[in-house]
């Protein structure tokens, strides 16, 4: 049975792409739920310039592009050109590459490019999904780059639900490399997630919820 009847035929084939190439690391793509949230969102939202930091194989790249208008763009970054390729069949079948343009950079030195360039309050709603240890950084320069009722929407910031466990709970005491370098990543990670929710829920430029999907998506919607 197809869970996802509704998923386009190019984003199906470009998910077995991507774990016949990376395996279970083709884990890290969103899935075609929040893929779907989003792209209902872009819709809603009438969005026409578009930010992704953290693009992989392009699976929430292409997820953005399609249901942009054929004048819309998105502008996506990421350092790791050999995933993002992956993602380039697929896209140009999906008829979508006119409205892509990918920059190979880490985001940082970008948002600042794009800020320096007369790109302030120009986008229509952001996507991040990539080094969670710059949320902060990024908010502060998205905010700056979408437009007053823009949104920016942040991945992971349920982080495997440990955000909601008390302090001494060893949320990742199950996991079997809990003590190696995967699982101190994953604690210092949780740690940025935290600081970055409380940031957020203080943060009176924004209006934030919260989606308890797959693993929490925060939607923040720019008020001046
Ligand atoms: C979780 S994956 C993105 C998945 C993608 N959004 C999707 O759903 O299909 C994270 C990506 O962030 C990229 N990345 C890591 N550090 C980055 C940085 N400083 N700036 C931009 N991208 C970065 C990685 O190369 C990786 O491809």
């Amino acid at each position: 049975m197809d869970s996802y009847p509704n998923e386009h035929p190019q984003l199906k084939e470009l998910k077995t792409a991507s774990f016949t190439k990376y395996g279970s690391r083709s884990i890290m793509s969103v899935p075609a739920d929040e893929a779907q949230c989003l792209s209902m969102l872009l819709k809603l939202t009438n969005a026409k310039n578009t930010l992704e930091i953290g693009v992989f194989v392009g699976y929430s790249l292409l997820s953005t592009a399609l249901p942009l208008p054929d004048d819309g763009k998105v502008i996506a970054i990421d350092p790791d050109k050999e995933a993002y390729e992956v993602a380039m069949p697929f896209i140009r079948e999906a008829g979508v590459e006119h409205k892509i343009e990918v920059v190979e950079s880490t985001a940082s030195p970008i948002l600042t490019d794009l800020l320096n360039n007369g790109k302030e309050g120009t986008f229509d709603f952001a996507f991040v999904d990539a080094d969670k240890e710059s949320y902060i950084d990024y908010h502060e320069k998205l905010l700056k780059l979408v437009k007053v009722g823009g949104v920016i929407g942040y991945d992971n910031t349920l982080w495997w639900g440990s955000v909601a466990y008390p302090d001494d709970v060893d949320f990742f005491k199950d996991f079997t490399d809990h003590n190696t370098e995967k699982g101190r990543w994953r604690q210092r990670i949780r740690e940025q997630i935290k600081k970055f929710n409380s940031y957020l829920a203080s943060d009176p430029r924004v209006e934030t919820t919260l989606l308890s999907i797959v693993d929490g998506l925060t939607l923040c919607r720019r008020k001046y």
